[in-house]
């Protein structure tokens, strides 16, 4: 009888022994999440990379995941991810040339603004923001950082999700007269300066466009059938959809706000498909769990099982994720930064 592709990883997983960790992030398919040694959150992911003793770390998300795990690992540890093509689009949305010309454009006009940056960006922009004093935050510690940032008195540019910008401002308390999305086509060429100096907070205009599927019409719909209905949603929602939802958070709180949910309940999620349908058969006869509407993200969905075991099996042979050496100091000083402060 011919092994099957699962089988195959098993046997890998197992001869490998503990030289080897899989982590893997709440959005990937049950097949790849069956493997995992560490399933998380950005943040959780984050922070037990140095702790891991194996010297190979699989690690099963988008590219921007694994690259920040190459900042934070150890002297002779090697990251690698099973498709490196795999790039979330909201990343990709900001650019770092971009970013340094954004940044040039504000200083010249005297604004010299603290960045920061969710984890959802690429090393070359974390690098940028860590060499300007600023840092990183992920969903789960998103208001811890921009007070952070705003306590540090220069006023803050959140980049690139407006979208987790807005809501974290919301949550903070920052009046809506405080902010100003920037718009970065043309470089600097379009910003309004006015604006953008008087603004507390300035927003790079990038979005998720899987978490922009879910409106907040469809919870009001859903409201009108079933009161009782409870709504959790992530961060990277818009504003109206957050406000219309009864919860917002990361992954790790949406998994936290169903697993305290008496039993029962009737639970809609506004978040990648993966885990909304994980969450469904956990739960199944106890608790009903269904997404607002299905959207998944073609980016995680890259990392297949099939793929896993032929980055597995290419492990001693294959190039590493790294990160270039310029790049890498002030990236990772973003990153630490990040850790320190939300500890
Ligand atoms: P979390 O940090 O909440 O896991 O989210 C990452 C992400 O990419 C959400 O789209
Ligand atoms: Fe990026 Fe959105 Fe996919 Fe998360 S769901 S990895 S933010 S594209």
């Amino acid at each position: 009888m011919t092994a099957s592709i699962s089988d195959k990883i098993t046997a890998i997983r197992r001869q490998r022994g503990n030289e080897l960790a899989i982590l893997a992030h709440h959005y990937q398919g049950d097949a790849v999440v069956g493997h995992a040694d560490i399933l998380g959150d950005s943040l959780e992911l984050s922070r037990k990379i140095a702790a891991l003793s194996a010297k190979d770390i699989m690690f099963c998300g988008v590219f921007f995941m694994a690259e920040t795990a190459a900042m934070l690992a150890a002297p002779g540890q090697r990251i690698h991810i099973p498709v490196r093509e795999a790039a979330c689009v909201m990343s990709e949305m900001a650019p770092a040339p971009l970013l340094d010309t954004v940044l040039a454009t504000l200083r010249a006009a005297g604004r010299d603004v603290l960045p920061l940056t969710y984890v959802n960006s690429s090393a070359a922009i974390k690098a940028v923001v860590g060499a300007c004093g600023g840092a990183v935050c992920t969903s789960a510690n998103a208001p811890k950082m921009l007070k952070w940032a705003l306590d540090q008195g220069r006023g803050v540019l959140f980049l690139p999700d407006k979208m987790l910008g807005q809501n974290t401002c919301n949550t903070l308390g920052v009046p809506e007269s405080a902010r100003h999305i920037l718009d970065v086509r043309g470089g600097g060429a379009r910003l309004d300066m006015d604006a953008a100096r008087q603004a507390e907070v300035l927003f790079w205009p990038g979005q998720c466009v899987i978490h922009a599927r879910f409106k907040a019409a469809a919870i009001a719909a859903l409201r009108a059938q079933n009161p009782d209905v409870r709504v959790v949603v992530h961060p990277e929602c818009s504003p109206q959809t957050v406000a219309a939802a009864d919860a917002a958070g990361s992954t790790s709180f949406i998994i936290k706000y169903v697993a305290e949910a008496p039993a029962g309940a009737d639970i809609v999620i506004g978040t990648e498909i993966n885990l909304v349908n994980r969450l469904a058969k956990q739960y199944q006869g106890q608790k009903s769990i269904r997404p607002l509407c299905l959207s998944a993200c073609s980016n995680m969905a890259k990392g297949t099982e099939a793929n896993l075991l032929a980055a597995l099996e290419t492990l001693d042979t294959a190039e590493p994720v790294t990160v270039p050496e310029a790049v890498r100091a002030p990236a990772t000083a973003a990153v630490v930064r990040m850790l320190e402060v939300s500890a």
